[in-house]
């Protein structure tokens, strides 16, 4: 608890800063590809569905929570959900608000390093002339995937740069750095993403292959298609997505909002920032990657080949068909977007720790600043030095996956049934300028709670290959993508720790798990120790 000089300089700031926070990788990298691995138009349903009865709730319930924090001085969820309730417990709940952000940083703050290096290769020229099979590969080599424990040095000093423009841009504070950032940056971000729709969208039949049209790409994503309302697993996936894109369930909203007066309204700016992110998703999101890659190799291709790399691995080939002049600017303006959307995800993930080492340990701006880059510096080196190890997408399963919505599922309990829906619902609307539709007061209450638990516990269990009758005849058996199933390492063949001699890839993703435990432990103890404080101070 603390007096802050710190504030939000205008609401547009603010506004700006919240979609920054949204808008990230997520919905240029991540969206299209999870769209095209569930069937294209059978995805928008389920997602449109989440983002109404999940992601739109739960804005309004983070936004208000946060507000609320501020008024007692808290700035991260420990003692934000801590002063909502009389029990004692709900604060180490609260870490999973520091604890997601922490890990997150550490491998998101390296896929914003390629972008970065990505944007410096493309104005140089980097790609031009240069056969698909050898971009694929330049980049295998630059994250050093096939190269054994070497140091991939470019990629290193890359990331440690990335990293410390992060961090001196939250050493300046929320007004003088976050806002001043996002101002600059998400109207260019509108224009690298404006440009590239339009270069897709107008590129049509190129000629390539039968079905080489990117309008064939653009009819697959959003051509909703009701088939898959009945399919489960597209709806985890669906909702997944929301939580991710929205960064709900992550500590970043409350953090930002509790910066906000007590009378400023927050039921029009979370929608504002919500809605800005759908559009930046759904139509700039939806228009480069897919579209572009169906103009050039086919749909089929796309569909089987469709993954996260495919914007490094794939794109500055097909930049490169629009001859040197516009490939350049064509790169410059995806990894540049990319790089944009990136950072000020990250700077918002980099706050709720700030905000705690501020709050509870009277910390001073610049010393949390740099202490969290040394934090997350040690996070992430694993997951550069062992990529190929799998310890990026363990990071990414834990903390980018499973912590969003256990926190989230936390989250609405208290808010919903602790604090209760009565005061919950007076913290929502008051300061409003809008008028709040009543119905979400129930849905708040009855249908989001029920539809994240519902998520929950489906992803625990997620059967084989999504076959969801199999629990019913008899025939079930554990996916090794659910989260039981992960914890037991089904499907692994290989159960030791080494082979030959050599640590297998079992130890590493052990390992990883070993340090992020620790880092929750380690976060719950300076949660331990501040409560220790505020008792003697009382
Ligand atoms: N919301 C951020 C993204 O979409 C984390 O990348």
């Amino acid at each position: 608890m603390s007096k802050t000089n710190e504030g939000w300089g205008s609401r547009v700031g603010l506004i700006l800063a919240m979609a920054g926070n949204a808008v990230g990788l997520g919905n240029f990298l991540r969206f299209p590809v999870k769209a095209v691995q569930n069937g294209g138009g059978t995805f928008i349903i389920p997602y449109l569905v989440s983002f109404l009865l999940m992601g739109i709730p739960l804005l309004w319930v983070e936004w208000s929570m946060g507000r609320f924090g501020g008024r007692y001085g808290d700035h991260s969820t420990p003692f934000i959900l801590d002063n909502m309730t009389k029990k004692r417990f709900w604060k180490y709940f609260g870490v999973f608000g520091i604890f997601t952000n922490v890990g997150v940083i550490s491998y998101y703050t390296y896929i914003e390093s390629w972008t970065l290096s990505y944007t410096i290769k493309s104005l140089k020229g980097d790609f031009l002339g240069v056969p698909l099979n050898q971009v694929g590969e330049m980049f295998d080599h630059y994250v050093n995937i096939s190269g054994g424990i070497n140091l991939p040095t470019w990629g290193l000093l890359a990331f440690i740069v990335t990293l410390g423009i992060n961090i001196y841009i939250l050493s300046r504070g929320l007004s003088n750095g976050i806002e001043k950032v996002a101002k600059v940056a998400m109207p260019l971000l509108i224009i690298f993403g404006v440009f590239l729709a339009i270069m897709s969208i107008s590129l049509g039949a190129t000629g390539k292959c039968a079905d080489c049209n990117s309008h064939i790409g653009l009819n697959f994503l959003w051509k909703p298609d009701a088939k898959s309302l009945f399919n489960p697993t597209v709806w985890l996936e669906a909702a997944g997505q929301i939580f991710f894109t929205l960064s709900v369930g992550m500590g970043t909203i409350h953090c930002y909002s509790s910066y906000l007066r007590k009378r400023d309204d927050i039921a029009l700016n979370a929608m504002t920032a919500g809605w800005m992110n759908g559009f930046v998703e759904i139509v700039l999101g939806a228009s480069v990657v897919v579209p572009i890659a169906v103009g050039y190799l086919g749909l089929d291709w796309v569909v089987e080949n469709a993954g996260f790399m495919m914007a490094f691995k794939t794109m500055p080939f097909l930049f490169d068909q629009w001859g040197p002049a516009l490939a350049v600017m064509a790169g410059v303006a995806w990894f540049g977007l990319l790089f944009i959307a990136g950072i000020t995800s990250s700077l918002a993930m980099g706050t709720p720790w700030m905000g705690f080492m501020q709050d509870e340990f009277k910390w001073s701006r610049n010393k949390s600043a740099w202490t969290l880059g040394l934090l997350v510096l040690l996070m992430a080196l694993p997951t550069i030095l062992f990529f190929e190890y799998g310890v990026f997408d363990e990071y990414d399963y834990w903390t980018g996956t499973v912590s969003l919505v256990v926190f989230a599922l936390a989250e609405i309990i208290l808010f919903a049934w602790v604090f209760g829906i009565d005061k919950g619902w007076e913290e929502i609307t008051s300061g409003a300028d809008m008028k709040v539709p009543f119905v979400f007061k129930f849905v708040i209450k009855y249908i989001t709670p029920a539809f994240i638990l519902v998520i929950f516990l489906a992803s625990l269990i997620t059967p084989e290959g999504g076959d969801w009758s199999s629990i019913f005849n008899g025939n079930y058996k554990l996916s090794s993508q659910s989260i039981i199933g992960k914890i037991l390492h089904v499907g692994e063949t290989n159960k030791s720790w080494f082979v030959n001699g050599q640590p297998s890839k079992l130890f590493f993703i052990d390992m990883s798990r070993v340090l992020l435990i620790s880092l929750f432990a380690g976060i719950c103890f300076l949660v331990h120790q501040a409560q220790k404080q505020r008792s003697k101070l009382k």
